[in-house]
This record gives C-alpha cells, structure tokens and sequence, in this order.
C-alpha cells in the first residue's frame, strides 16, 4: 500500500511542546453568529471607505466648480448642459460609462481628447488649467469624490486615474 515513512507513527504520537500555549484562540460566537448579509454589508462599507481615499479623489470641489463655467461656456452647447450629449457624445450615463469606464481608460486618455480636440469647433483654445478644471467637473458628475488637492494639468498624474463606475 502507501509508503510510509520511518518513524512517522512515533512522531504523531509526540506531545506537541507548545499545546494549550498556541491552540487558537475560539472566535467569539457573536461574531460567528452574525448573518451573511451583515458581513458583506460591512465589507462593502469598509470597501467604501476605502474608494473615498484612493487615488480617485483627485480634484477639489472648488475646481470642480470653475470646471462647471467653464464646461458651460465652451462645451455645453455640443455636450449639452448636463453632459447628456445631444448633438455630440455625451459625457456622463450609460454610454459614458460603457465608453470611458471600461475599466481600461486613465483619466489621461480623456483629458487628451479634451485638450487636443476640445472644444471641436476651436480646439486647443483655452488654457491648460481650463481644461484640468473642466475634466474636474466630468469628474464630480460621474460620482468620483472630491479630495483635498487640485487636478494638476500633468498627464502623469492623470494616467493614474483608471476611469471606472462610481
Ligand atoms: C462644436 C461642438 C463641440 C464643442 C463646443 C465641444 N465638443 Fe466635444 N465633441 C464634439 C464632437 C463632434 C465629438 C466627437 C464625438 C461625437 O460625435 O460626439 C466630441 C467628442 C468629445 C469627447 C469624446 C467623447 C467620446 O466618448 O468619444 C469628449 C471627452 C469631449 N468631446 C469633451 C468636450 C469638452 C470638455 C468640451 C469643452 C471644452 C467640448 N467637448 C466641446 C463636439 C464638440
């Protein structure tokens, strides 16, 4: 039959040095008894915590609000006024979403398109930090939460966003 090793029934019957010093410690039987749902809920709250301080929260709430002028002057009349699109892509939603959120696109990737191609009908034409506050602003409206500094315009930066469902 199986080998069995020499000596190997003699070392199972050896006390164990440190037993009653290392058994585990019971895990006390309230938290046992806790429901399922419970925990996910806990889990999904501390996962929550966490999102608040990833590397997502990477404009301020003021910034977002010059972004709000100026995506009201420069971009709304093809993006419409509440990034719903109409007549050019929109900028928020499910299609946004499917497009952007793809767990595959920076923040750099849009903020190239925005500052290279945007506004379409005169592209390049406001300043780097214009185009920094507006992406703040496509930011708030997609949920991403608001931090404690300011969306810099350096593409380094922003390559470390990955745009994703909020
Ligand atoms: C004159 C109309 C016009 C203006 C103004 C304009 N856009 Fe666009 N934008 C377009 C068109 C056209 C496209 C190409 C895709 C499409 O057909 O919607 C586009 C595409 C985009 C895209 C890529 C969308 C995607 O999913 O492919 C972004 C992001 C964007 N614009 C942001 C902006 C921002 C920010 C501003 C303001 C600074 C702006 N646009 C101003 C017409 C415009």
């Amino acid at each position: 039959m199986g080998r069995t090793f020499p000596g190997a029934a003699s070392r199972q019957s050896l006390p164990c040095p440190l037993r009653g010093v290392h058994s585990p410690t019971p895990i006390p039987a309230t938290v046992m008894s806790r429901p399922t749902p419970y925990r996910y809920l806990m889990a999904f709250t501390f996962f929550l915590a966490a999102s608040a301080f990833a590397e997502d929260a990477v404009y301020t709430a003021s910034q977002s609000v010059r972004g709000e002028e100026a995506y009201q002057q420069y971009c709304a009349v093809c993006h419409g006024a509440r990034l719903q699109g109409t007549p050019a892509a929109p900028l928020t939603g499910e299609a946004f979403r499917g497009r952007w959120e793809d767990g595959k696109h920076t923040l750099d990737d849009l903020y190239y398109i925005i500052r290279s191609l945007m506004p379409n009908n005169a592209p390049g034409s406001l300043s780097k930090a214009q185009y920094a506050d507006i992406a703040a602003y496509i930011l708030r409206i997609n949920n991403y939460p608001a931090g404690e500094a300011e969306l810099e315009p350096k593409p380094a930066a922003m390559k470390a966003v990955i745009l994703q469902p909020h």
